[in-house]
């Protein structure tokens, strides 16, 4: 069963990527944030900083794409392609407002009928490239998972990803593992399932009892835990060296991509997040840290964390809990 890297704007960009590989590596596969394509049929600089096959090389990247327009999607799609790459992914699980709002993301599954006019129109002509989808189950209520599967089931695609939520849920409350289960036999494409895996031991449970999932995609855990792909294939799980030392090729990394260390303590936080989760206490410094907005504070609580928390050999869950 393959292991995926999840794709999560902000988060697991080609600055988390290349650096993750480097340190932790054991991921099958890494999916890009979702790219936008444009009218004009040609990425952004800025896009293909995330996209191009020289800044990705060694890894094995799917670009995800977000899209509701079928000519924009197969310009990038075609155009990917044409940079090497074997598959692109669709976004139809992103729950935010912004994006909803224009039907993209999981605004789409709101219209079944217009995803089926979307297909049809992707899968008219043979492509160069593989299409996956990563999906949630529904809009509102689990039960629409029915139609969205009448339509899925009709068309060529590579892998169903399926983040086993409706948009309702946003990120929080268990997945809805129970009516992922009942799907699967309905679904004559590679599926992969997503929500909340954290534990090495949630994976080997998967394989062991649903040998017949093409994938399963990790994303918050892969930030608390980024040695979780490695553990899982029998390697080591993280030392507290080995998360410094990574911490601070991050910060490194954004400190040069974004030209402002100021703005790079705001982004590192956001890493913080999860990673607190992977050490014992230090509640009052991790609040101290995601508040302060001073480097050299920021600096010296990352030192103070690493050098007295002890490290956990699981990351605490619960990522939605405020420290
Ligand atoms: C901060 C953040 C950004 C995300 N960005 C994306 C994205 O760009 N594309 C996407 O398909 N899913 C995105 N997701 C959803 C994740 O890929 C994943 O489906 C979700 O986190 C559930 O999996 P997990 O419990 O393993 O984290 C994002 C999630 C988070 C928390």
């Amino acid at each position: 069963m393959l292991l995926t890297l999840a794709p999560m704007e902000s988060l697991t960009g080609i600055v988390f990527r290349r650096r993750h590989h480097e340190f932790f590596g054991g991921v099958d596969r890494y999916y890009t944030p979702f790219v936008t394509p444009t009218v004009e049929p040609e990425f952004t600089e800025r896009q293909m900083r995330e996209l191009s096959p020289e800044a990705n090389r060694g890894m094995n990247v799917v670009p995800q794409l977000m899209a509701k327009d079928a000519d924009r999607f197969l310009w990038a799609a075609k155009r990917l392609a044409e940079l090497g790459y074997s598959e692109v992914n669709l976004n139809l699980g992103c729950p935010m407002g912004t994006v909803t709002g224009k039907g993209k993301g999981c605004g789409f599954l709101r219209h079944p009928d217009e995803l089926r006019e979307f297909f049809e129109s992707v899968f008219a002509e043979p492509l160069p490239i593989a299409v996956s989808v990563k999906t949630r189950l529904g809009w509102n209520t689990e039960e629409e998972f029915d139609d969205l599967i009448r339509v899925y089931a009709d068309f060529p695609i590579s892998e169903l990803v399926i983040h086993a939520r409706v948009r309702n849920d946003f990120y929080k409350g268990d997945p809805r593992t129970e009516c992922f289960l009942r799907a699967l036999p309905k679904l004559p494409m590679p599926v992969g399932f997503n929500g909340d895996i954290h534990l090495v031991s949630q994976i080997s449970e998967w394989e062991k009892t649903h040998p017949e999932l093409q994938s399963l995609m990790i994303g918050r855990a892969s930030v608390a835990n980024p040695a979780i792909f490695r553990e899982a294939r029998g390697g080591a799980p993280a030392s507290g060296e080995e998360l410094a030392a990574f911490h601070d090729a991050l910060m490194a990394d954004y400190a040069a991509a974004f030209g402002s260390i100021g703005n790079t303590v705001g982004h590192m936080k956001q890493y913080w997040f999860y990673m607190k989760n992977m050490f014992e206490g230090g509640e009052k410094l991790f609040k101290q840290l995601l508040k302060t907005k001073n480097v050299s504070d920021y600096e010296s609580l990352v030192q103070e964390i690493a050098t007295t928390l002890p490290i956990r050999t699981e990351p605490a869950y619960g990522w939605w809990k405020p420290v």
